[in-house]
């Protein structure tokens, strides 16, 4: 059987849809089979033979036009190893952001599971409108790469931003994705992320504003690299990614136990929770009252300091107690002196990588889609400006791989 790589190129209703005939010729001298999908309104633009006779497939037109396989955008969805875009209309950019599915193109999009990169092209006004700026925000933040436009004359006799991206840079994304896709096969990745909680009573607790979203985010990019994943979760709102082992905890001592486990047999330890790093010594098991003998104890929560979880796992490393001798990267949580901060907790926790991220600012960090960090390891530190935590969690996996 070929292991050659199979795209799905989508091509959609813009005048750079003539464009599209050559990233063909493109992706296939990169090694790859390409099949294409168009919409309706991109064969106004280009004819489906020319993609017919290029390919050396049928083109995807219709979705109930095979009668060989009577649900089409399924079969079609299930193929590819990367499903690109180019050019994204910013209607169709609107659709799959919002889910719709309406013909062939966007059915599939919404029924394929890999990797998918986007190129959109359009007339600047509608580019750079907010709700095609929220579209294309989304699917980034959900882990689909975005090929950004490039300025120069548009189609319209304008001069600005939402040209198609130059072909080159397509095909070197899509390649990106194909080979990001499967570095962690066979790759035990353990991550703990949000918040914990340290019961007072039977109904409050001591706990930190930590949403989850960078734990969930690297997470789902190391299942999408093909590991296996383990992920440790404190109490958060998030939809789990679809795959992985889900273990929910809440207190930081549950969480520790949870790690403990699963970082026999990790190859990779990612410590992205905000682990309360004190919980109070008495629990009550009923609901304290304000107006009786409890205000005291209300008052006055006696507390004893947590585990450190990744202290701890860094020492059953070293004493030889983790099977895998695992890659350990830890978050630092800072809001002055970063970079100092997060080379004191790499050297304090012996730690292999600490990826910093100012919390006092409130564009990044917590609750954000985005983040802005310092990965410092014993070689150096490195900054990724700001980014959405998806791209943040790429970011971080492709500088872990050299520590394998
Ligand atoms: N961490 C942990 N267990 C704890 C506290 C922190 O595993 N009890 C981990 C976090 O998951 C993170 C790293 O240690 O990877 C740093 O966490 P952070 O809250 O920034 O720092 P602390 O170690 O708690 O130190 P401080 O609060 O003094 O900054």
């Amino acid at each position: 059987m070929s292991d050659q790589k199979l795209v799905l190129l989508g091509v959609t209703g813009g005048i750079a849809a003539y464009k599209a005939v050559e990233l063909v010729r493109l992706l296939q001298y990169s090694g790859l089979e390409v099949k294409v999908v168009m919409t309706e309104h991109a064969t106004e633009f280009v004819g489906p033979a020319t993609f017919r006779a290029l390919s050396g497939h049928e083109v995807a037109l219709d979705l109930f036009e095979d009668p060989g396989k009577p649900i089409h955008h399924i079969s079609l969805s299930a193929e590819p190893d990367c499903f690109v875009i180019a050019p994204a209309t910013a209607n169709v950019i609107a659709k799959i952001a919002q889910g719709v599915a309406d013909d062939l193109l966007t059915t599939t999009v919404l029924a394929y599971k890999g990797p998918l990169v986007i190129a959109p092209a359009m007339n600047e006004a509608m580019l750079t409108d907010v709700a095609t700026q929220e579209n294309l925000a989304l699917l980034q933040a959900r882990g689909v790469r975005i090929v950004d436009p490039e300025n120069g004359y548009l189609a319209c006799g304008d001069v600005g931003a939402g040209r198609l991206a130059d072909i080159a840079l397509i095909c070197e994304a899509v390649v990106a994705e194909l080979s990001r896709c499967k570095d962690l096969e066979g790759k035990h990745v353990v991550v703990t992320a949000g918040p914990t909680q340290e019961p007072i009573d039977a109904v409050r607790f001591i706990s930190n504003h930590s949403s989850g979203k960078m734990g969930y985010a690297l997470a789902r990019e190391a299942k999408s690299r093909g590991a296996e994943v383990t992920l440790i979760t404190g109490p958060v709102g998030l939809r789990a990614p679809e795959g992985i082992t889900i273990v929910d905890v809440s207190t930081a001592v549950d969480m520790g136990v949870a790690l403990e486990q699963a970082a026999t047999d990790a190859d990779i330890i990612v410590c992205a929770a905000a682990v309360s790093d004190f919980r109070p010594v008495e629990v009550s098991d009923r609901k304290l009252k304000k107006d009786s003998a409890d205000v005291q104890a209300l008052e006055t929560i006696h507390l004893v300091e947590n585990p450190d979880l990744l202290a701890r796992v860094c020492a059953l490393r070293a004493a030889g107690s983790l099977k895998r001798d695992p890659v350990i990267i830890g978050f630092a949580a800072e809001t002055d002196a970063v970079v100092a901060n997060a080379r004191k907790k790499l050297a304090s926790k012996s730690a292999d990588l600490i990826v910093a991220n100012d919390i006092s600012r409130d564009d990044i960090g917590f609750g954000s889609d985005y983040n802005e960090v310092v990965i410092a390891t014993h070689d150096g530190e490195e900054t990724i400006g700001a980014a959405p935590k998806q791209i943040i969690s790429q970011e971080i996996f492709d500088r872990l791989i050299d520590h394998l």
